[in-house]
């Protein structure tokens, strides 16, 4: 614990007794700047003890992200429809009036840095949009799953670009550690003032590179304390004991970091801070055969999400809009695409196949075969159908050949 004490330092201007010289300099003499204060008497100290611990009191609390050192009322209530794009009745609450969501106002260069971009072809799922706004509205972590390229990264960043939330998308692998999640310590070298004697005995500062040890904070810290949208991507990737390190965060409770100096070690999350986090299994294990790498995941770990959603691939009239939208193809052919993709589905569930084509494949199959002059057997066998076993491979292209000639 650090003792401290009231005594005051000297202006070596003036003689007078001050906690803080650049305040003094401000106050009572203007002409002076701190930087030609610090030249003309380059060994007079210029903040007490006390202000000193003050200064560290403070920094302390804005990196503990204390409750309210933001206000809450940093964003306005705005009609979902308006904010998405939708038609005006396509989100009504059970009275009939448009469902209200909080759009962030008033955010900083570097907060607005971190809101992803708005995507104008992105088609609203509107069941997945409510959702994803229940979560953001109620605070309750949410986890999406489901098979690949179905669009679970990509809503929650469109969610977060419309409604001008920060977000922080952290992957992860079979190799992520609890050090990456929360921080630890780094060396680097930077500039510090030294005093050094000269042959006379007379002592100078001099700026030097130094080597100092720091705490250097993870993104889960970060976005606790900088009130953003934390989305913890490929969560089923990370190893179960690994992301048990998010349990409290999970819970709503501060994030303690035992090993972090004292001003990092409790970490309380900002009122804007939210959880969300994706994955291709619902954290049981892989029950397709498709995601090599997921681990199965602690229940205890999953049960503390208060919504789980199943994302599954899109009704084939959306799917198709999106593919068009996307790819710049024409509605049409964009439909057959779809078809084609959701006989090659049946096929997989029926276990004739060994994988499925996403609408991310989709959409770069649509983008092949334009630049092909419309030829949707090349766009297919370069965008999907190379990936697969010969076996499954043929079958597939005879389905092809059938639909696109
Ligand atoms: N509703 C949509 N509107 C427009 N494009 C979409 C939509 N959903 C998905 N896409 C497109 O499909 C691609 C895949 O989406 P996304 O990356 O969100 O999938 P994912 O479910 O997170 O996949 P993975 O499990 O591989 O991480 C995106 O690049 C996006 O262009
Ligand atoms: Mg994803």
């Amino acid at each position: 614990m650090s003792v401290m004490t009231d005594e005051k330092i000297k202006c070596e201007l003036d003689g007078a007794l001050v906690h803080s010289i650049e305040l003094h300099l401000r106050k009572n003499h203007p002409a002076v700047s701190l930087d030609d204060y610090r030249k003309q008497f380059p060994t007079a100290p210029l903040l007490s003890e006390k202000a000193k611990e003050l200064v560290r009191q403070a920094q302390a609390k804005k990196a503990a992200g204390a409750a309210g050192s933001k206000p809450l009322t940093d964003f306005e209530r705005k009609p979902l429809f308006e904010v998405f794009g939708l038609p005006k009745n396509a989100a009504n609450n059970s009275r009939g009036a448009p469902i209200e969501v909080s759009v962030m106002v008033d955010l900083d260069d570097n907060q607005l840095a971190l809101v992803p971009d708005i995507d104008p072809a992105y088609v609203f799922n509107i069941e997945l949009v409510k959702t994803a706004i229940i979560a953001l509205e109620l605070n309750e972590p949410m986890y999406l799953w489901g098979y690949h390229g179905t669009g679970k990264t990509t809503i929650l960043e469109q969610t977060c670009a419309r409604t001008k939330r920060p977000f922080l998308r952290v992957q992860h692998t079979a190799n992520t550690e609890e050090s990456h999640i929360i921080g630890q310590y780094v060396v680097r070298s930077r500039p510090a003032e030294v005093e050094k004697l000269d042959a006379h005995g007379v002592k100078h500062t001099l700026i030097e590179n130094q080597t100092v040890t720091e705490f250097q904070l993870g993104p889960l810290p970060q976005a606790m304390i900088e009130g953003l949208v934390y989305c913890a991507d490929e969560y089923d990737f990370a190893m179960p004991n690994v992301t048990s390190v998010y349990q409290p965060v999970l819970e709503g409770k501060p994030l303690v970091i035992k090993d972090a100096p004292p001003e990092f070690r409790i970490i309380r999350p900002h009122p804007n801070f939210r959880f969300v986090a994706t994955g291709n299994t619902n954290g049981v294990g892989d029950e397709t055969g498709l995601y090599q790498g997921t681990n199965i995941q602690n229940a205890a770990n999953y049960s503390r999400f208060g919504i789980v959603e199943e994302v599954e691939y899109m009704a084939p009239v959306i799917e198709a809009a999106i593919v068009s939208a996307q790819a710049g193809i024409p509605k049409g052919e964009a439909e057959k695409l779809v078809e084609f993709a959701n006989k090659a589905r049946d096929e997989f569930k029926a276990g004739k196949i060994g994988s499925v084509p996403s609408t991310r494949e989709l959409i770069k199959v649509a983008k092949n075969a334009l630049v092909r002059g419309g030829n949707y057997r090349i766009g297919l066998r370069q965008g999907f159908l190379n990936r697969l076993s010969r076996s499954d491979k043929g079958a597939l292209d005879q389905v092809a050949q059938r639909m696109f000639g």
